[in-house]
């Protein structure tokens, strides 16, 4: 699985990337207004860093505008995936950027249809919320099983980026559930090779290896 970073942070980024096992980026508008920066140059940045995917989302709602700024994003560099929302005015857009070749994920994604349309449609990507259906005492990861069904019923080559990821075990489950991809915040990246016994283990074999008569430490 795919590991991405959520975030429009800079500094977080490059944290994530330094450890060698990150595979993208995507962002969306709060995350890029939270950083208080021009859009296109934070882009330009983290393309710069991250050789991988790195989705930036359109603001505009009709077909005609979400196309003509997709476009534009595409040019600020090659890796790019122009983000577009699950809406009825969204999908001809993604058939047309699709088309001419500017890999689409589509975001907002609540529901196995609004996966398939968009697949059908030539999206490069589905992003599933699965926090935010978690947030509304349902269970967010089915939405990624059933989604991984349909794709594999059909051989749609569209990948599931299962997004929203709020914790370790929405990790695991997508993992499990067959996500090409996750996107996670800083944080839940960090926190994924967190285990006391691996501290507790840890601290002990260095203490016993104190205990080794200095001559003996080294061939
Ligand atoms: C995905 O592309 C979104 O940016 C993100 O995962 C949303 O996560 P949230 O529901 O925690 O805001």
């Amino acid at each position: 699985m795919k590991f991405f970073i959520d975030t429009a942070s800079i500094q977080e980024i490059k944290k994530a990337a330094s450890w060698g096992i990150l595979d993208g980026v995507t962002t969306n508008p709060s995350l890029v207004a939270k950083e208080g920066r021009n859009f296109h140059e934070a882009l330009k940045e983290i393309c710069s860093v991250v050789a991988g995917p790195v989705s930036a989302e359109v603001v505009s709602t009709t077909t005609e505008e979400m196309v003509k700024e997709g476009r534009e994003l595409s040019r600020i560099a090659k890796n790019i995936i122009v983000k577009i929302p699950c809406i009825a005015a969204g999908i001809p857009a993604i058939k047309m950027l699709s088309a001419e070749g500017i890999a689409i994920n589509t975001t907002l994604i609540f529901s196995p249809n609004q996966a398939l349309i968009a697949a059908k449609a030539g999206a490069a990507f589905v992003s599933p919320f699965v926090g935010r259906l978690d947030d509304i005492s349902t269970e967010g990861m089915d939405l990624v099983r059933r989604i991984r069904t349909i794709f594999d019923n059909y051989d749609f080559p569209t990948q599931i980026l299962a997004a929203s990821i709020r914790n370790p075990v929405h990790v695991v489950e997508a993992a499990m559930a067959g996500a090409d991809a996750a996107t996670m915040p800083f944080a839940v990246i960090e926190s994924l090779l967190k285990h006391p016994l691996t501290d507790a283990g840890l601290k002990k074999f260095l203490e016993d290896w104190q205990k080794l008569p200095q001559a003996s430490r080294r061939g």
